[in-house]
């Protein structure tokens, strides 16, 4: 909203009236501590997956599906429809071959954001080869970080 005058007026006015010190004090008071909040809350949010460089911090496939992956694709990689068409990971052929994954996790497709720009080489196999080894799918060929950094 553009600055108005009259608004100018108005605070002058009620500061100068004794009885409205106080509430005036605690709307001060209320902005900063609604900031520190907004602040603090920023920083446990971001301290939970993000290191400084913007890149998560979990190390081990599991820790990233839960972080990274399972918001969408859910806790037992059976997907969910609704705002949105979120495909099930669990007993998905389409992970058969390893270099599909890890393409989509690099690159993003659609509604998936290229999650693995935000991580190592290392987490980006890591993660990958827990979906192809967990919810149903058995897929024990490993994606090494070579191949990852090949597809990147
Ligand atoms: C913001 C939501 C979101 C996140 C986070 C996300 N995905 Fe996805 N993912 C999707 C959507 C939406 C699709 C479908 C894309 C399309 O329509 O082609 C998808 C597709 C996929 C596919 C292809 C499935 C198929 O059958 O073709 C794989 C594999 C996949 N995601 C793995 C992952 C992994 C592993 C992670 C975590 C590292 C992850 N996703 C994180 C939303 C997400």
């Amino acid at each position: 909203m553009p600055f108005h005058p009259s608004s100018l007026n108005y605070a002058r006015h009620v500061t100068m009236t004794p009885q409205t010190k106080r509430p005036l004090g605690l709307l001060a008071a209320t902005v900063a501590f609604t900031a520190f909040a907004a602040s603090g809350a920023f920083a446990d949010s971001a301290g939970a997956t993000f290191s400084e460089g913007n890149k998560f911090t979990e190390e081990t496939g599991e820790a990233l599906y839960a972080n990274v992956c399972q918001a969408c694709h859910m806790d037992q990689g059976q997907g969910a429809v609704g705002a949105g068409h979120y495909p099930a990971l669990a007993k998905n052929e389409n992970l058969e071959s390893s270099g599909y994954p890890v393409y989509i996790v690099l690159h993003g497709q659609k509604g998936m954001p290229a999650v693995g720009q935000m991580m190592s080489d290392e987490q980006v196999a890591a993660v990958v080869n827990y979906v192809r080894t967990h919810f149903g799918n058995n897929y024990t060929d490993k994606v090494t970080a070579e191949e990852v950094a090949e597809t990147r």
